[in-house]
């Protein structure tokens, strides 16, 4: 109602100049009247101008004089002509009315106070209290002498009033048109999305509020093992390239290009763009040649090794294909010592279960220097797994086409009562760091182990879909407490 009452004055009026008149005039509540006109204005229907007025308003003092006269008139009227004791007096009024209507009264030179006797000094008087509370209280317009004098007695108080000014607005009409915020199945169905209006989208809307963020508990275990990395003086490797050659994941490393891993059964290559760019021409050829007939005290693979098969774009399947790119740059320059590390995903086209996922993340240490030994190897291993909590080291005689001698090691898990397999390591292979163009008294010691393999054991998870991938329950994430290598 209130709506309409604004928008249908303006249609054939330019302007409402007071929404308390405006209110008043229509008996309609003018709070209402306000929040009609703050929404119209919001939506450009209206231009609304604040307007500000200090107006006075009685106490509740001020009210109860308004209703039964001023104290002091009520005093005067409790006098009869022939005077009154004060005793008396007293008795016929309230003691707040006798006492500030005797004050007044006296101040007015309207009562004699005797000694005991009290008497009227005048026949009649006005009350001009009353009177002035009584206009004010109708909002009409009362002289400076008497709002000073009700000020002083606190029998009315200043208030700022707040209302508007309105016209009509750039999208004004005569009546709001409802615009829809969604676009229904039954619009569609009924097609009258064409005549529906739209609200337009709020692009400053400040959206839901998020609920704190935490950390994954592989996020937890990495910066502790990054910790560990940077505490041994390790510098960390640039992993930002899941896609990656052939030739830098497996030719670089003197795998040969039969190998079962470069099989689509093991690993996942790219549709789109299918093969790499560009590679460094003459190391190609020097790793062409080793794979086909050796050098450097090697007699190679003895097979016919092509270029199509290494340009071949993959998922890359272990971070030592960063490992080899970063040896491969060292070579460049002059020789320096350097210690390398990197924790990041890796890619394998495999049968999912309890253990084993497609994408999981690989850590990955290497030491490159004159003279080193498998003693080096053992050492440094020692050093960095009892970092993380794991002393009673095993190692076992094994297999990788990039390093010779290569070892699996193993740890004494505690809880389990048993030997477990905690990572791969080697020193690598001449035919892949002589290529390179390493000086040929430099050796490199590597190994590397899954960051998920860790994580389950510290966080006591069994099944490793429980903790990557699209199964993994959130609240768990939530719950989980600060990761503690080592401790
Ligand atoms: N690349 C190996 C793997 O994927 C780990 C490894 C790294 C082994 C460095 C030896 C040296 O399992």
């Amino acid at each position: 109602m209130a709506e309409e009452a604004v928008l249908g004055y303006l249609e054939n009026n330019t302007e409402i100049s007071d929404s308390g008149t405006f209110a008043e005039e229509r008996g309609i509540n003018h709070d209402e009247i306000v929040n009609i006109i703050k929404s119209l204005n919001g939506f450009r229907l209206v231009d609304a101008q604040d307007i500000k007025r200090e107006r006075w308003v009685l106490t509740n003092e001020g009210k109860t004089y308004a209703e039964d006269g001023s104290p002091e008139v009520q005093l005067f009227l409790a006098v009869p002509p022939e005077g009154i004791t004060r005793e008396e007096l007293q008795k016929k009024l309230k003691p707040t009315i006798y006492q500030i209507g005797c004050q007044q009264a006296i101040k007015n030179k309207w009562i004699e106070m005797g000694k005991s006797q009290v008497s009227r000094k005048l026949q009649h008087v006005d009350d001009r209290v009353r009177d002035a509370l009584i206009q004010i209280q109708n909002g009409e317009a009362v002289g400076p002498d008497d709002i000073n004098a009700l000020k002083r007695r606190k029998l009315i108080t200043s208030q700022i009033w707040k209302g508007y000014s309105v016209t009509k607005g750039p999208k004004y009409a005569p009546k709001r048109k409802k615009v829809a915020t969604d676009l229904t199945r039954e619009n569609l169905q009924r097609g009258d999305w064409k005549e529906v209006e739209f609200k337009e989208y709020n692009f400053l809307a400040k959206g839901q509020p998020t609920e704190g963020g935490c950390l994954h508990p592989l996020l937890k275990v990495r910066r502790q093992i990054q910790m560990i990395f940077l505490q041994m003086g390790f510098e960390e490797m640039p992993t930002n390239n899941f896609v990656e050659s052939s030739f830098w994941n497996f030719d670089a490393l003197f795998q040969p290009q039969q190998h079962p891993a470069r099989d689509s059964h093991d690993t996942f290559f790219l549709k789109e763009p299918s093969t790499t760019r560009t590679l460094p021409e003459d190391y190609v050829e020097r790793v062409k040649r080793v794979h086909e007939s050796g050098g450097y005290g090697s007699r190679g693979y003895g097979y016919e090794w092509k270029r199509d098969e290494a340009n071949k774009n993959l998922l890359r399947t272990h971070t030592t294909a960063v490992s080899s790119r970063m040896l491969y740059a060292l070579a460049q320059g002059p020789f320096a010592p350097k210690s390398y590390y990197s924790i990041d995903r890796v890619f394998r086209n495999e049968a999912v279960d309890r253990t084993h996922l497609a994408e999981f993340h690989q850590i990955e240490g290497l030491i490159c220097d004159r003279g080193l030994t498998l003693g080096h190897l053992i050492g440094v291993l020692h050093d960095f797994f009892s970092r993380l909590g794991m002393s009673k080291l095993k190692f076992k005689p094994a297999y990788n086409p990039y390093t010779e001698p290569s070892m699996e090691i193993f740890s004494y898990h505690e809880g389990l009562q048993k030997w477990v397999e905690i990572g791969n390591s080697g020193m690598f292979r001449p035919e892949m760091l002589l290529p390179m163009g390493l000086p040929d008294d430099v050796q490199v010691i590597a190994w590397g182990l899954s960051l998920e393999r860790p994580t389950m054991i510290l966080y006591g998870i069994d099944n490793i879909r429980d903790l990557f991938g699209h199964k993994v329950d959130l609240s768990l994430i939530k719950r989980n407490p600060v990761c503690s290598i080592g401790l």
